[in-house]
């Protein structure tokens, strides 16, 4: 089994059993040049029973606020690590994910890990001016400048919005005449979006294979750029059922068809700020390469491919390791 030859390059991979990490583990693995540890919360969820069916070490390691010695432990021995950070609902001035986010990387660190890569994303707050308000970008963004400071060869990649907030978190409504396809975005602005579970793990594994290639770069992660009337376009075309779009951009808007989310006013401000955000300024920062990812995985799911390989029909769904209470962010 190619856990037990180590004269393959270890490489543990934070958050296994999220939808990046899952991707990640998986293509590291498949690639037959790597061996994978897992860290998780638990053993027996679905997705860290199949990594370690498929050979990965699973190992308990939660990424959780005050774990550093444990994750120190459990990255020992690792080439490499892939860091993630989970949900978090920002309730300030609590700055739980940017914490985290060090801790994981000063166990890497402590670890011996030749070489990070942590799944960031942009500074909005800088790019803002700090007019709006998205602390799951600026920390990760943080996080990413701690990251530069260590003595450890770092490269990031920054994941597009996920075409799976639709099935887990903003699903469409059925009414009498089709379906609601309510969106977080306008109508008609391409934005970058991609498949969480398939396009991190390509881009990782190319950053693994080619270490010094990218020491210090920061790489988008994209299936493709789309607008949100495309997408239900595309919805309608592949399912056959009759959807059309319907906004839920503004506050108003996202409560109206989400009213689940009122309850917590941190994520309102939180989703608004970032689509705000990316609208206004792209979801990008200037002289990203948007082209990077295609090029490394020319099989990137666009959302086409990723409706017909899912054959989802615009229903709830669970990807096995989010937790309810967690924000769609
Ligand atoms: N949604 C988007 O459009 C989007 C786009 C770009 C980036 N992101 C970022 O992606 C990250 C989430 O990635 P994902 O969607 O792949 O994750 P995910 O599928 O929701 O999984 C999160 C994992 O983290 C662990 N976890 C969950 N809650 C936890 C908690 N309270 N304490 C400790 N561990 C916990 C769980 O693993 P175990 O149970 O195995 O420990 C779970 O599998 C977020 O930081 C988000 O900001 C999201």
């Amino acid at each position: 089994m190619s856990q037990n030859d180590t004269s393959k390059p270890l490489i543990t991979v934070a958050g296994a059993s999220s939808k990046q990490g899952r991707s990640v583990a998986n293509a590291l693995l498949d690639s037959g040049r790597y061996r994978v540890r897992a860290l998780t919360r638990s053993l027996d969820s679905q997705p860290a029973q199949a990594l370690a069916k498929k050979g990965a070490e699973v190992v308990v390691a939660p990424l959780e606020l005050g774990r550093r010695a444990e994750l120190t432990e459990a990255m020992k021995g690792s080439a490499g690590a892939f860091l993630m950070t989970p949900p978090i609902v920002k309730v300030p001035p609590a700055e739980i994910e940017l914490t985290l986010g060090k801790e994981l990387a000063d166990a890497a660190v402590a670890a011996g890990v030749e070489h990070v890569v942590f799944s960031g994303l942009e500074n909005v707050e800088a790019i803002t001016g700090g007019t709006k308000w998205a602390p799951h970008f600026t920390d990760k963004a943080k996080i990413v400048d701690y990251i530069r400071g260590l003595p450890i060869r770092s490269s990031f990649v920054y994941l597009a919005f996920y075409y799976t907030n639709f099935l887990e978190y903003y699903v469409p409504q059925r009414t009498k005449d089709g379906i609601n396809f309510a969106i977080y975005l306008p109508p008609d602005i391409p934005m970058p979006f991609c498949d969480p579970l398939t396009a991190p793990g390509p881009a990782v594994r190319e950053i693994f294979d080619n270490p010094e290639r990218y020491a210090g770069e920061v790489l988008p992660v994209i299936g493709e750029f789309i607008s949100a009337r495309q997408m239900v376009e595309t919805f309608e075309r592949v399912t056959g059922k009759r959807a059309r779009y319907v906004s839920a951009y503004s506050r108003e808007d996202l409560l109206r068809h989400f009213p689940g989310f009122a309850s917590d006013e941190h994520l309102v401000r939180e989703l608004v700020g970032m689509v705000e955000y990316a609208v206004e300024y792209g979801y990008y920062a200037p002289r990203r390469d948007l082209t990077w990812s295609r090029k490394v995985d020319p099989n990137a799911l666009t959302w086409e491919q990723f409706l017909k390989r899912s054959k989802w029909q615009g229903d709830l769904l669970s990807y096995g390791a989010a937790e309810p209470e967690l924000a769609p962010t």
